[in-house]
């Protein structure tokens, strides 16, 4: 593909590869990659060996998907990764070698302190000091922080309490299949045999699939919620704790968090420094109870705040519970690694033709 027919060619334009393109977030790259215009010369889709050859779309073309290998960015400048944190940790070194910036969804490189981690309405200028690579934060972690922020910025939070309900998109495009197959299974009496996730789907709810740390008793997506978040906010001190929980719904988190501020605050409050904030949208209708909910959020860009109340067991008045809900594969994912790329190219800090 060549720059002329992707892009207005005054513009600076960037060599871009997709690893993992075949993937629930991969196809989420592409889809905004062109909704978004993002200035680009080339496009380089990489999966496993068994989609190799294979065609996806861009822009109405076919293009061919290449097997993921040492020698695949020798001629690229951005790459996302969303192919898993094995092939993140074998791979996103070579390509960051090769002079790529990596944005990588995977957990492989989020905690190294050499490497940025970012959610572009919360430290975008974190950016700058890469090394050639760029962690993605965890899904549940971008869904509950993006709305918190504002609060955070003009009334720390020093506690924050978090119970996930989570969608099987964060599992892959296969866990997807495993819940629609399954639901369809049980409505019609058939056996199913899980293969992706470790527990019976449809119709049922489980402790997130992650492993538990038995010296704490939280497993990794409870872990990774606690450290992101203070290496995100820039605040060691803010205490958390997390309970994630896997629901049957295809594509969008939802989480109730329960925050304490350094100082008294009341939902009204709340709602004004929500209210137009970036990445964020109040669904908050009490005469109709209607509140966010994973349908409404899957699909759209920003994350659905409502339930925003006084926590009624905080008699000192700095407590507030909410409840939000995201696209898991677009803010969880792929639009937020699609924003710090756009980072990246708006403050010249990654290099293009
Ligand atoms: P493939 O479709 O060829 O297996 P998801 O998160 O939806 O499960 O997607 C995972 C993505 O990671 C897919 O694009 C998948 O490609 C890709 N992937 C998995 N294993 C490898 C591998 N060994 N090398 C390159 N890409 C891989």
């Amino acid at each position: 593909m060549c720059s002329s027919d992707l892009i207005d060619s005054s513009m600076k334009t960037y060599r871009v590869a997709v690893a993992g393109a075949t993937g629930a977030v991969g196809v989420e790259f592409l889809r905004l990659l062109e909704e978004r215009k993002f200035p680009m010369s080339s496009l380089k889709l990489l999966a496993s060996a068994r989609s190799a050859g294979k065609t996806m779309k861009y822009a109405g073309r076919d293009i061919v998907v290449d097997e993921l290998k040492d020698d695949s960015f020798n001629d690229v400048d951005i790459a996302f990764f969303s192919a898993g944190g094995s092939i993140s940790r074998q791979y996103g070194p070579i390509a960051a070698k090769a002079g790529a910036v990596v944005v990588d969804n995977s957990s492989a490189f989020r905690m190294d302190p050499n490497v940025p981690l970012v959610i572009p309405e919360i430290n975008p200028e974190a950016c700058e000091a890469h090394k050639g690579i760029i962690a993605n934060p965890n899904c549940s972690t971008i869904i509950a922080i993006t709305p918190l922020w504002p609060i955070h910025k003009v009334n720390p939070i020093r506690r924050l309490i978090a119970a996930t309900y989570q969608a099987a998109s964060g599992a892959g495009a296969a866990a997807m299949a495993e819940l629609e197959e399954s639901t369809r299974a049980y409505l019609e009496n058939r056996p199913y045999e899980q293969k992706v996730l470790p527990h019976a789907y449809a119709f049922n709810l489980f402790s997130h699939n992650t492993k538990i740390d038995p010296a704490t008793g939280y497993n990794e997506e409870e872990t990774k919620m606690v450290k992101e978040t203070k290496k995100i906010f820039g605040d060691p001190d803010i205490r958390l704790s997390a309970t994630c929980v896997r629901v049957p719904v295809l594509r969008a988190h939802s989480e109730a968090l329960t925050i304490e501020c350094e100082r008294p605050i009341g939902p009204a409050e709340v709602r004004k420094l929500l209210d137009g904030a970036p990445g964020v949208k109040i669904v908050d209708d009490i005469e109709k109870n209607y509140f966010p909910m994973p349908k409404d959020a899957s699909g759209k860009d920003d994350v659905l705040v409502g339930r925003i109340r006084k926590d009624a067991s905080d008699p000192s008045g700095k407590s507030i519970a909410m409840f939000v809900a995201g696209d898991q594969l677009l803010k969880g994912a792929a639009l937020n690694a699609v924003q710090i790329a756009e980072v990246l190219v708006e403050k010249g800090w990654v290099h293009g033709a």
